[in-house]
């Protein structure tokens, strides 16, 4: 087992010589986690099974679910694609770089390993100033998945990586907290009409400014875990982002949803379990549980998704048992959130 280095770089003020070995480890073919701006990710050479079968290896990870490959040039997309599409030259030079990631047909640099044995390969350019420059210094194409283990929440700071992967990865540079908190919006372009396999920061409303026909796969707008709804992200049919406690999210008119939440908590709570209330700072206060944290405002979607990762680990270290929450608005950043908490709550849904 390696031991895991951690290395700062501060990404407002930063220069070529931090990342001399972090560059040293990855050309090694070694694990490097680094901040992008939607989560962190777990790097390695993408061209190298070796690698890849670290980085599954290291976050517990089944070796069916593809790793995105990240590039810090556009052009590179023609090496690792056979054929790149209009759709996907106009989305890259609306939103690259950035929190999109693109489906396309894989060329034959890239090896199946990589793509969970798929023909097709994920492609994102990162807008962090930090994962920008790892890529350009290392000459390499960056396999990386968010760097949580497996089945846990994503990481959005260095020490949440180091909680989930220290000893199993080869260093982490922390570049502080992420912006977005979300992964980034998943495009599928290789089928007739576009496809958001995981929505994110770049909406539909914000795709459909370049690519009007692009819709949602049937598993993104789904609420129940179907098991005739093939997800086409073969790491969306796992359970996912999931905080220990057990998660039942309520849905409904508010005030109805306020009384649910009361009435299930205090019965918890009298049974002995640990209980916790995942609540809107509006409403924060007329919660009776013992433990209630607040995502920020209702009004604020940015906010909520940068800290809901946050608030579910927090929950792990509460050790609580249970865990009610508020639902929110299917529209906009609030599809993205709405999709990480159905997933973390196993779909456990309860419309009052
Ligand atoms: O924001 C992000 O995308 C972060 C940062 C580190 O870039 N990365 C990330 O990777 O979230 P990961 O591995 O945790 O999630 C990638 C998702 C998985 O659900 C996987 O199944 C899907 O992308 N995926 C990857 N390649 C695919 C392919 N060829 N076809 C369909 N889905 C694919
Ligand atoms: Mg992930």
């Amino acid at each position: 087992m390696p031991e895991t280095k951690v290395v700062k770089i501060d990404p407002r003020n930063m220069k070529d010589g931090d990342f001399e070995e972090a560059v040293k480890l990855l050309r090694a073919d070694k694990l490097v986690a680094f901040p992008t701006e939607t989560v962190y990710g777990l790097g390695g050479n993408a061209l190298n099974p070796e690698a890849s079968a670290k980085i599954y290896a290291a976050k517990g990870r089944p070796s069916d679910n593809p790793l995105i490959v990240h590039i810090a040039d556009p052009k590179e997309l023609e090496v690792l694609c056979t054929s790149v599409p209009e759709t996907a030259r106009r989305l890259a030079r609306k939103f690259w770089p950035g929190p999109l990631t693109m489906i396309l047909n894989k060329s034959g640099i890239v090896p199946k390993s990589t793509t969970g044995g798929l023909d097709t390969v994920a492609v994102r350019l990162p807008s962090h100033p930090i994962a920008r420059r790892l890529i350009e210094l290392s000459g390499l194409y960056i396999a990386a998945p968010s760097a949580n283990a497996s089945g846990r929440p994503s990481t959005t700071r260095a020490e949440h990586v180091i909680e989930d992967l220290d000893g199993r990865i080869d260093m982490v540079i922390d570049g502080g907290s992420v912006e977005i908190g979300l992964e980034s919006t998943i495009v599928d372009l290789t089928g007739e009409i576009p496809l958001i396999l995981r929505p994110g920061f770049i909406t539909i409303e914000k795709l459909r400014s370049v690519i009007p026909e692009i819709e949602y796969d049937k598993a993104v707008v789904s609420h129940e875990k179907n098991e005739n709804i093939v997800a086409k992200a073969p790491g969306m049919k796992y359970r996912h982002y999931a905080p220990t406690g057990d998660l039942t999210i309520c849905q409904g008119d508010l005030e109805k949803v306020i009384e649910t939440i009361n009435v299930l908590t205090s019965a918890r709570e009298a049974e002995g379990k640990r209980t916790a209330v995942l609540a809107t700072s509006e409403n924060f206060d007329r919660y009776s549980c013992k433990i209630v944290k607040s995502v920020g405002s209702r009004n604020d979607e940015e906010g909520i998704a940068a800290v809901l990762f946050d608030i579910l680990r927090e929950f792990d270290e509460l050790n609580v048992d249970y865990i009610y929450s508020e639902s929110f608005e299917e529209s906009n950043l609030g599809q993205a959130i709405m999709n990480r908490l159905l997933k973390a709550a196993g779909y456990s849904l309860i419309t009052v």
